[in-house]
This record gives C-alpha cells, sequence and structure tokens, in this order.
C-alpha cells in the first residue's frame, strides 16, 4: 500500500514541509507501508478552483492538476500535516480539498497533524473535521496530533517521545487502510459447510446453488446499506447485482504470515 504525506503550508520553506520530510523519513525507516510520496503545497503549482474545470475542452492550466490527481489517485492513506493560520487552515490546502472529486480521496483514511509556533492547532483540527471531507470523502481517523512550540533554533523540535507517537499513529492509520480498502465481497476457496463441531444450516442458497457453493466474505456498496458491512459472509445469489471479487492467498508458516502481512500492505 502507498501512503501520501500532504504538507498544508504554501511557503516552501514551511515547518509543514520539514514536519512531513520527518514523516517521510520515519516512515522510510519503519516502512510500514510499502511506498511513500510527499505533496509538498509549497511546491506544487495548483490553480484556484474555478469552474473551467468541468469544461470538457481543459484550459492547460488544468494539465498540472491532472498529473497531481493522478498521482493522489494512487495512494491507499494520507497524512496531513496542517499550520494553524490565524485559527484557520491555510487557504491552498482548502482549494486542494476542493478540487479533489471522490477520486482522489474518497474512502481512505486520513490521519490529520497540526502544527503550531505556539500552543494552538486545534481550530484547523476541528476545521477539517468538521466540513473538510464533506465532496471528497477522505475519512479523518479519530487519532489525531496537535504539535505544540514546533520551532526551535529555525528548525523543527520533534521529541524522541512524539517521534514514537508518531510512528505509533502511522500504524493506527496503516490498520485503516488496510481494512477499508476491501470494498468487494470476496470469494474465499471454502465451500459452505458446518464450522468444526457445529451443526449444519440449511438456507436458501442452498436451493439454487447447491449444497457446496464457495463462502463469500466482506460486504458490499453494491448490495445497499444492509449488506455493506465488512462482517457479512454468505454466498453469490445468481443475479447481476452481486459484483464478486476474490483474495489472493498463499500458505504460510505462522511467522512469516504476520511479517508478511506487516511488510506486503
Ligand atoms: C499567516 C500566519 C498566521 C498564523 N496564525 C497562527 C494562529 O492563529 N495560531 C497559531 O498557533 N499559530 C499561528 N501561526 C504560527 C504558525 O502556526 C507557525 O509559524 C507554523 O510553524 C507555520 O507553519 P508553516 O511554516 O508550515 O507555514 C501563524 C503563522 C502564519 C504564517
Amino acid at each position: 500500500m502507498k501512503l501520501g504525506i500532504i504538507s498544508g503550508s504554501h511557503r516552501s520553506h514551511s515547518n509543514s514541509g520539514k514536519v512531513g520530510d520527518f514523516f517521510y523519513s520515519l516512515e522510510r525507516t519503519k516502512k510500514t507501508f510499502k511506498h511513500t510520496e510527499h505533496f509538498h503545497l509549497g511546491n506544487l503549482d495548483i490553480p484556484i478552483w474555478d469552474e473551467s474545470i468541468w469544461n470538457e475542452a481543459k484550459d492547460p492550466k488544468w494539465h498540472k492538476w491532472n498529473l497531481i490527481s493522478q498521482s493522489l489517485m494512487s495512494i491507499d492513506a494520507f497524512i496531513i500535516v496542517v499550520p494553524e493560520w490565524g485559527g484557520m487552515v491555510p487557504p491552498k490546502l482548502k482549494n486542494l480539498l476542493l478540487l479533489c472529486s471522490d477520486n482522489e480521496l474518497a474512502h481512505k483514511p486520513a490521519l490529520l497533524v497540526s502544527i503550531s509556533a505556539g500552543n494552538g492547532g486545534t481550530f484547523c483540527i476541528s476545521e477539517l473535521r468538521s466540513s473538510g471531507y464533506k465532496n471528497n470523502k477522505i475519512c479523518f481517523i479519530p487519532e489525531h496530533l496537535i504539535l505544540h512550540n514546533i520551532e526551535k533554533d529555525g528548525n523543527i523540535n520533534i521529541s524522541s517521545q512524539l517521534s514514537d507517537r508518531m510512528e505509533y499513529c502511522i500504524n493506527v492509520l496503516h490498520g485503516y487502510a488496510y481494512y477499508l480498502k476491501a470494498f468487494v465481497e470476496e470469494y474465499t476457496s471454502d465451500s459452505y459447510r458446518p464450522y468444526q463441531s457445529g451443526t449444519a444450516v440449511y438456507d436458501d442458497l442452498m436451493l439454487t446453488e447447491g449444497s457446496h457453493y464457495k463462502v463469500a466474505r466482506g460486504g458490499s456498496f453494491t448490495r445497499f446499506r444492509d449488506l455493506c458491512r465488512t462482517r457479512r459472509r454468505h454466498g453469490r445469489y445468481n443475479s447481476p447485482l452481486y459484483i464478486m471479487g476474490f483474495r489472493m492467498a498463499e500458505n504460510l508458516d505462522r511467522y512469516s504470515a504476520v511479517t508478511s502481512l506487516h511488510h506486503n500492505f
């Protein structure tokens, strides 16, 4: 899976950019995600939103945005570093959130990290949590970080305790990314039968599919609200409504299964 770090200040030598770089090198060492990309808004040329973005014949000014948009689409989870400016979120970050349709950010988890040279940083978190997700559908996770007194001697000030906390948050974010990713009901390799020492339950799928149909797990949005649950388990009804995916799996011993899970996603 791929992590995207968005540094939300449009100052090119910003503290947000330095905190973003810190997350980047932390993640390059720990490798919780397989790939990481840093989007430093201070170095990116992004036009201000206007309705010409909807025109069929695209104004050349949107070409640069299209490249950034494609990179954002390839990301599975985001860290958004946001400085507090006048108690608000910087406009370039708000513009980015406005430009994103549901292709770039939708249903992807994001960790909010606010920074302040003093004891601020709460306003921009609540601003993003209250409206920053509405049309782009990004999913801010419950965990967030507020980094107070971020500046020291012209650089950023990050204690080892804080660095440990950042690492913990990346792990939590990875967990969300992993579980939010399964968005389609998936076939498993097993046929329907009772659990060991369980009793057989005869269900309606047996009538149409026979007694050994393949078990499917994980809900899907194609099945409306009731069945859009990761805990859903049943099988496929013979109807176009039932879109199925499948899981790639291989047998591993217990230790390598755990490390492989950790490193491959
Ligand atoms: C325009 C501007 C407004 C600011 N307003 C606030 C504020 O309201 N509250 C606060 O805690 N810090 C405020 N600060 C201090 C910033 O939080 C701090 O300098 C931060 O490191 C700036 O982030 P940046 O370097 O990523 O742009 C402000 C800084 C700037 C440049």
